[in-house]
C-alpha cells in the first residue's frame, strides 16, 4: 500500500476542486488529475451557472424550467434542491475570489445576468464568456495552498479497490489503483472515503466540445465496481460548435444566442421559428435535431450563428475569447455569421447517486458530470451542470465530513498492483486503431437521430472492441491511452444498450423507429446494473 489518505478525489474538475475546499482542514486529501490540474471541461466552460438572484425571478421558474428540458424525466425533488442551493454557491465562488462579470444596475454594481435557452429569465451568473476559467484557475490558487491537500496530477485512476472484488467480505470502496502516468508505475492509494469527479464521455463521439479527457473513466469504474448507472442514452449535442477543419470543436455559447444570435441556413434564411416557437432559446436537443435535420436536408456542411447585427462593442465586451478564436479562423464575428455544427457535449446519465453523492458501494460518492443526480433527466438545461457540481460537491462535503467525524473506518491493508506477467505492447496501433474506430461508429450509428438497426449495428461493433480490448488489457502494460479505451469502450456498450432499452422518443434520444414520446410507462430512467464485478487483472497478495 502506497499511501493512505482520509478522502481520495479522482478529477479536479469543478465539482472534484470544489470538494475539497469544502472538506474540513484537518482531514488528509488527495486530489488526481490525469493531466494537469485544469485540464477537465470546468476550465472551458463559456455560458455560465444558473442561479436565482433577482426579486423578478423565482426557484420555482428555474425548476419548471430544468423540469421542461428534461422532458418528463427530471426528478423534481432534485430540481428543487438544486435550485434552491443555487444563490449560495454562486456566493460561496464570491467568497473564494471568483472574478464574475459584473454591471451597474438599479443605482449598484451586480453581477451580471445573461440568458440562454430553455431559461424564462436572465439568471446566467458569468465570467464575460470563459466563465469555467475564472472557477477552475481560481479553486485551483486556493487547493494549492492548501495545506492538507495532496495534488497528484498526471496520475490516472485505474479501478477502484473495493472489499467485494477482494474477496474480504462486507463491500466497500477502499481506495483505488492509480497509474502515474511519468513514471508508468501503479500505485495502490487507500481511503476512508473516495470520490468519483471525473466528469463526462463526451470523446466517445468523434465530434465533440469537451477536452480529450472526458473519457467516462468513472462511470466505467462505478460500474466495475458494482454501482447501477442511469439514462446513459440521453448524450447531449451542443447545437453550436464551430465548424472549421482547424478548429477541433471550439463552442460557441449558447449565450450568442442568448444575447440576440440568429440561426441562419447557407442562403441567409432564418429557420428555427419553423422548428419551435422558441426559435433560437429553444432547449438545445430541438436546436441541435433542427439543424442536423436541415444539414442533411440541404446537404450542407454546416449552418450560421449571426450576431453581427449587434454594436462591435458589445460583441467585444460580451464574447471577448470567442471573438479572439473566430478572427484566429478568418472570421470576424461582429461582421459575418459564424459556421456552426453541432458536436457532443454532455453526459446527462452517469453514476446513480442520491442527494448526499453517496452511489451504491457504501465509502464512495460521485459528483458532477460523472454522476446521475435526476437533474437533468432526458436533457439538461444549459449552465445547470456546473450548478450541480457545485451543489453536490457541498452535500458530499458535509456528509463526508460528518460521517468521518462520528465513525472513522479502519482501512485494512490493501494489495499491490503486479505488472510481473504482462509485457510492453508491441502493437500501439491496435489502441489507435479502436479508439478511433469506436468515436466514429458512435457518431455515426448512436448520434442525434438514432434507429433500431443502427443501434444493433453499433452494439455488435462494440461487443466485438470490448473483446479485443480486454484481451489486449490482459496481456499488456497499462498506459494512459489503454486506461481510457478500455472505458471509452464500456461506456459506448451502456450508451447502447441504454438507447435500446427506451422505446420511444424523449429529449435527447430521438428514434426514428418510435419518433413519438411514450405514453407515460416510459417516462422513467433508463437503470443498468449492478454488474457483477470483475476480478482484477493482476495482484500481489
Ligand atoms: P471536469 O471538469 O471534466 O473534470 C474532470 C476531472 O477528472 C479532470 O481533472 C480529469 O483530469 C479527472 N479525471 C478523469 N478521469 C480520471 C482518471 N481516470 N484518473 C484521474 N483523474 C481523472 N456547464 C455549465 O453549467 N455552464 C457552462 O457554461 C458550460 N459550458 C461548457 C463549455 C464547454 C466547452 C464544455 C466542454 C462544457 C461546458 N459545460 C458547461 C459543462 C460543464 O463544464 C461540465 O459538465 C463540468 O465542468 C464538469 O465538471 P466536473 O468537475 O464534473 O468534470
Ligand atoms: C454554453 O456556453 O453554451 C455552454 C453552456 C452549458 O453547457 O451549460
Amino acid at each position: 500500500m502506497d499511501e493512505t489518505f482520509d478522502v481520495l478525489i479522482i478529477g479536479s474538475g469543478a465539482a472534484g476542486l470544489a470538494l475539497a475546499l469544502q472538506l474540513p482542514a484537518d482531514l488528509r486529501i488527495a486530489v488526481l488529475s490525469k493531466g494537469e490540474l485544469t485540464a477537465g471541461s470546468s476550465m472551458w466552460a463559456q455560458g455560465g451557472i444558473a442561479a436565482v438572484l433577482e426579486d423578478t425571478d423565482s426557484v420555482e421558474d428555474h425548476v419548471e424550467d430544468t423540469l421542461v428540458a428534461g422532458a418528463g424525466l427530471t426528478d423534481a425533488s432534485v430540481a428543487r434542491f438544486v435550485a434552491e442551493q443555487a444563490a449560495d454557491c454562486i456566493h460561496w465562488l464570491l467568497h473564494e475570489r471568483v472574478p464574475f462579470s459584473t454591471e451597474h444596475r438599479d443605482g449598484k454594481d451586480q453581477l451580471h445576468l445573461t440568458r440562454e435557452g430553455g431559461h424564462s429569465h436572465r439568471r446566467i451568473v458569468h465570467a464575460a464568456d470563459a466563465t469555467g476559467r475564472a472557477i477552475e484557475t481560481t479553486l485551483e490558487e486556493q487547493a494549492r495552498a492548501r495545506a492538507n491537500i495532496t495534488l497528484l496530477e498526471h496520475h490516472n485512476a485505474v479501478d477502484l479497490i473495493t472489499a467485494r472484488r477482494l474477496g474480504h467480505g462486507e463491500d466497500r470502496c477502499l481506495g483505488a489503483f492509480v497509474l502515474d502516468n511519468q513514471t508508468g508505475h501503479v500505485h495502490t492509494y487507500a481511503a476512508a472515503r473516495t470520490v468519483l469527479a471525473t466528469g463526462g464521455a463526451s470523446r466517445v463521439y468523434l465530434y465533440t466540445s469537451n477536452p480529450d479527457g472526458a473519457t467516462g473513466d468513472g462511470i466505467a469504474m462505478a460500474w466495475r465496481a458494482g454501482c447501477r448507472v442511469a439514462n446513459m442514452e440521453f448524450n447531449q449535442f451542443h447545437p453550436t460548435c464551430l465548424y472549421h477543419p482547424h478548429a477541433k470543436s471550439f463552442l460557441i455559447s449558447e449565450a450568442v444566442r442568448g444575447e440576440g444570435g440568429i440561426l441562419r441556413l447557407p442562403d441567409g434564411e432564418r429557420f428555427m421559428p419553423r422548428f419551435d416557437e422558441r426559435a433560437e432559446l429553444a432547449p438545445r436537443d430541438i436546436v441541435a435535431r433542427a439543424i442536423d435535420h436541415e444539414m442533411k436536408r440541404l446537404g450542407a456542411d454546416c449552418v450560421y450563428l449571426d450576431i453581427s447585427h449587434k454594436p462591435e462593442a458589445f460583441i467585444r465586451e460580451h464574447f471577448p475569447n470567442i471573438h479572439a478564436r473566430c478572427l484566429e479562423f478568418g472570421i470576424d464575428m461582429t461582421r459575418e455569421p459564424i459556421p456552426v455544427v453541432p458536436a457532443a457535449h454532455y453526459t446527462c446519465g452517469g453514476v446513480v447517486v442520491d442527494k448526499a453523492g453517496h452511489t451504491d458501494v457504501p465509502g464512495l460518492y460521485a459528483v458532477g458530470e460523472t454522476s446521475f443526480t435526476g437533474l437533468h433527466g432526458a436533457n439538461r438545461l444549459a449552465s445547470n451542470s456546473l450548478l450541480e457540481c457545485l451543489v453536490y460537491a457541498r452535500a458530499a462535503a458535509a456528509d463526508i465530513a460528518a460521517t468521518l467525524r462520528d465513525n472513522p473506518p479502519a482501512i485494512p491493508a490493501l494489495p499491490a498492483w503486479d505488472e510481473r506477467h504482462v509485457t510492453d505492447s508491441d502493437e500501439q496501433v491496435v489502441v489507435s486503431h479502436n479508439w478511433h474506430e469506436l468515436r466514429q461508429f458512435m457518431w455515426d450509428y448512436v448520434g442525434i437521430v438514432r434507429t433500431n438497426k443502427r443501434l444493433e449495428r453499433a452494439r455488435r461493433r462494440a461487443d466485438m472492441l470490448h473483446r479485443e480490448i480486454h484481451e489486449y488489457y490482459r496481456n499488456f502494460r497499462i498506459t494512459a491511452d489503454l486506461i481510457e479505451l478500455r472505458n471509452l469502450a464500456l461506456v459506448a456498450e451502456l450508451i447502447i444498450r441504454s438507447a435500446q432499452a427506451r422505446t420511444e422518443s424523449r429529449g435527447l434520444h430521438f428514434s426514428l423507429d418510435y419518433p413519438a414520446a411514450g405514453n407515460g410507462s416510459e417516462a422513467h430512467p433508463t437503470i443498468l446494473g449492478p454488474s457483477a464485478p470483475p476480478p482484477y487483472r493482476n495482484l500481489l497478495k
